[in-house]
């Protein structure tokens, strides 16, 4: 499978950062083309640096990166031509209209007059964003302007569309139209680099991921790989009362609302569901989630605070 983008030893510190803490370390990374890559991590890990880098809005320190091919140093008008992004923080022309805003950018990336009026239509309706498409972007709620700026990416003839954040404050409805955009966007065989902190988001729409902690790649790979990577790849739910000390010669042991969920291997998982059962407890049994994983690798939750003392170091 070729690539889309592809990082060696990349490393970036920002100019005057006191702390000369690398906002990326070492990232060696390879994105594999027309699928969804999904990056994850908490904040200040190091996913905008990244997608910043890979899309030619930031110079990096040393390593390298490349894009189709392209190195994102040296061969940036190559890269540009070829991607798309939605930036974490972006403010569109304000005093355009919505249905504007998405065909100036069409037209500025040069496609025709009827193409770019179809593919507007198009993106306006997969987003449902046709009933505001007069609006002027400056009256738009965040919710909407994010949708529309989606539409904007998703509606260009980019090969590598990088969106970071796409759906941060928008309300369930709308995140699940942008989800949908994107699962169409990767039937036409693009790349979509993807970074997110709602981890079932990831989880729902990324064939492959990696997690970044503190600028490194703590993690990546398929969801499988990385379930695979963990000590104990199932989880057992049991509700109602039970014996601590029975649950922990299964695995690791963590009380929950009105029960117990048990993190096992799978004989152990299996053996544990079967006792429950015979007993009459109601039990459920899975793969572990994506929100485990990172609990298990990171250590926390993904929107659990850094300290301050350890922010600073
Ligand atoms: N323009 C900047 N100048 C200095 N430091 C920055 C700048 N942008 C980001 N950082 C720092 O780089 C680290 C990574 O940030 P960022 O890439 O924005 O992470 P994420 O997108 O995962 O939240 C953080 O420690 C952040 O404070
Ligand atoms: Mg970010």
């Amino acid at each position: 499978m070729s690539s889309a983008i592809r990082t060696e030893h990349l490393s970036k510190i920002y100019p005057g950062s006191a702390s000369r803490t690398p906002a990326l370390a070492d990232l060696t990374l390879d994105v594999p083309a027309g699928r969804v890559f999904g990056v994850i991590g908490r904040n200040g890990a190091g996913k905008t640096t990244f997608v910043r880098i890979a899309a030619t809005q930031l110079e990096l320190t040393s390593g390298r990166a490349e894009v189709l091919g392209y190195d994102v140093m040296t061969q940036a008008r190559d890269v540009r031509v070829r991607i798309a992004c939605v930036p974490q923080e972006s403010r569109p022309l304000y005093f355009l209209n919505v249905e504007e805003v998405v065909y100036l950018y069409l037209k500025l990336r040069g496609l025709d007059h009827a193409e770019a009026r179809r593919r507007t239509t198009e993106a306006l309706d997969e987003l449902s964003l046709t009933e505001y498409r007069r609006r002027p972007v400056q009256r738009l709620s965040g919710g909407l302007r994010r949708r529309t700026l989606c539409a904007m990416v998703l509606a260009s003839d980019a090969d590598v569309l990088f969106l970071d954040e796409p759906t941060t404050g928008l309300d369930p409805i709308a995140r699940r139209q942008v989800w949908d955009a994107i699962r169409r966007a990767t039937k036409e065989q693009r790349t979509i680099l993807l970074t997110t902190h709602y981890l079932d988001e990831a989880e729902a729409l990324s064939a492959r991921l990696a997690l970044f902690e503190r600028g490194r790649l703590a993690l990546s790979g398929t969801p499988e790989d990385l379930r695979a990577r963990v000590r104990y790849p199932f989880r057992v739910t049991i509700q109602g009362a039970y014996s601590a000390e029975e649950l922990t010669s299964y695995g690791r042991l963590t009380p929950i609302e009105g029960g117990a969920l048990v993190f096992a291997r799978e004989p152990e998982a299996r053996e544990l569901a079967r006792r429950a059962l015979e007993r009459g407890q109601r039990v459920s049994m899975g793969p572990v989630t994506l929100e485990d994983i990172f609990l298990e690798v990171v250590g926390r939750a993904i929107d659990e605070e850094t300290p301050p003392a350890e922010a600073e170091a």
